[in-house]
């Protein structure tokens, strides 16, 4: 759009409308980031609630629920209901998922936080993938390894969902690493292994009871013994690196932010642990599998939120932009996104939004 030149802008309705919308805050769409990533684990509980409650084929075809229809029939009752209500979640999740990439499009300092676009699209790309993955295993009854694919690529979104949401709260800057190059090393490492531990958990759950469909699906087939104990394995591994962590972070004087993760992040491992073996050994009941499912989310969270807190991005000062800032005379706090882009915005618009926002000449960092 920026290609066009303004003649040809106002004689397209289109690039007209988009040019009157509104500029998007960083505050509004930090916000935004804020309720995608919400999106993104509630979609994982309520489509675990679907395997749980065997709703998996409760609408037998896909994307309608039924021979013509696309709300179930009293025959489908309760599962096409559970079935139905997770696709309408998805459908709520898909609009709010196109909101934010518009939204990244109208930052003002959109040009300077292409990370964010990208990012926002990435989210509605997953999103797609998803719809179409969610379609593919009904068509294939439910098949295990269908079923795995789509916990796994919610947990993709999930990165880039926690990504995009930690950005929105940095700067454009290059990344800064306050820590030793050794921990930042230990949680990458730690987040392989998380995803590890995931990845095993889908294998146990395609060759345990919960398949999503009694009478049709498909099982591994794997001795259920064994996969656990693979699963079980990995899950300590990832106990003693996130204690390990804990410890770390401290030695290493790291930011309070990683310390209070590196907390969170033992204490979701130690009780997913708990509700692991307790399930296992109570012959695998649904409600608790629901919450290990539910715990598996926020413990990738959890590693993921860790990982990034220990890089920093500060705000991205060119010299025509500081020459441009003492012009105005504005303050930066170069670790806050939204003093640079309220500066950024000022030099774009000086006469509008300079003298509100303007205090003195002084660049801090
Ligand atoms: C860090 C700790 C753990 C994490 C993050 C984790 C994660 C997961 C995940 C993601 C699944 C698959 C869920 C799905 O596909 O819907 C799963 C399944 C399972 N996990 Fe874990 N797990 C952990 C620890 C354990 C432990 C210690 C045990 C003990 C044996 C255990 C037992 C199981 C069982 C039995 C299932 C299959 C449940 C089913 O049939 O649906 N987990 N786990």
């Amino acid at each position: 759009m920026a290609a066009m030149s303004s003649t040809a802008r106002r004689s397209n309705p289109v690039a007209a409308l988009w040019d009157r919308l509104p500029t998007v805050s960083p505050r509004v769409f930090r916000v935004l980031t804020l309720i995608s990533l919400v999106f993104l684990g509630l979609i994982v509980v309520t489509g675990g609630a679907v395997r749980l409650t065997g709703s998996g084929l409760g609408c037998p075809t896909w994307p309608q629920c039924g021979d013509g229809s696309f709300t179930p029939h009293s025959e489908y009752a309760l599962h096409g209901a559970v079935e139905f209500g997770n696709r309408m979640v998805s459908i709520l999740m898909g609009v709010f998922m196109l909101v934010t990439p518009l939204a990244a499009l109208r930052l003002a300092d959109r040009r300077a936080r292409r990370d964010l676009v990208w990012l926002s699209f990435g989210l509605w790309a997953g999103f797609v993938s998803q719809a179409v993955l969610g379609g593919i295993t009904v068509l294939t009854d439910l098949h295990p390894a269908t079923v795995a694919a789509h916990f796994l690529l919610s947990m993709l979104l999930l990165v880039d969902g926690v990504v995009l949401y930690r950005r929105a709260r940095q700067g454009a800057g290059p990344v800064t690493v306050s820590v030793r190059r050794e921990l930042l090393w230990l949680a990458r490492v730690l987040v392989v292994v998380a995803a590890g531990v995931l990845v095993l958990g889908t294998v146990v759950t395609g060759t345990g009871p919960h398949s999503g469909d009694d009478e049709k699906a498909k099982r591994f087939g794997f001795d259920i013994v064994n996969v656990a104990q693979l699963h079980a394995d990995s899950a300590m591994l990832v106990t003693g690196l996130a204690v390990a962590m804990a410890f770390a972070v401290r030695i290493a004087k790291a930011s309070q932010e990683a310390r209070r993760w590196a907390d969170v992040l033992v204490v979701t491992i130690v009780a997913q642990a708990a509700v692991g073996f307790t399930q296992y050994f109570l012959g695998i009941p649904a409600g608790l599998v629901a919450l290990h499912v539910t715990g598996a989310t926020l413990m990738w969270i959890a590693a993921l939120r860790l990982w990034l807190a220990l890089p920093d991005r500060p705000s991205l000062i060119t010299p025509a932009l500081a020459s441009a800032v003492v012009d105005v005379g504005a303050v930066i706090d170069t670790h806050d996104a939204d003093s640079a882009s309220t500066v950024v915005d000022a030099v774009d618009h000086p006469v509008s939004a300079a003298p509100s926002r303007v205090v003195t000449a002084q660049l801090t960092d």
